[in-house]
């Protein structure tokens, strides 16, 4: 399955919540055509990453248990958890980009 979003609907350093099915996928915007589109919910206990997920470069870092996620690979690369995040293939549409879910 895959969701389609306009790009206009976001503004460079946005996030939004995008609801597929019953999963929260947060879709992040650094400007570009550099888009992520990750789980809402950080995988070591649970936190709604678009309250507690601040972006620093290319990490998402939960600041429940500051967890540094890699925005490209869902890897975490430090903090208090060994699992990584859960991501999503996003597609440039031209107008749109189209997350793959
Ligand atoms: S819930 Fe995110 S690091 Fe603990």
């Amino acid at each position: 399955m895959s969701l389609r979003i306009n790009k206009s609907e976001f503004k460079t350093g946005e996030k939004k919540v995008v609801k597929n099915g019953d999963t929260e996928i947060l879709v992040i915007y650094l400007g570009g055509s550099s888009f992520y589109a990750v789980n809402n919910k950080c995988p070591h206990l649970g936190c709604k990453l678009d309250k507690t997920g601040v972006v620093i470069r290319e990490e998402l870092v939960c600041q429940c248990h500051f967890t540094h996620f890699s925005l490209k690979t869902g890897e975490p690369r430090r903090g208090a958890t060994r699992r990584p995040l859960p991501i999503y293939k996003v597609i440039d549409k031209g107008d749109e980009i189209e997350i793959e879910t």
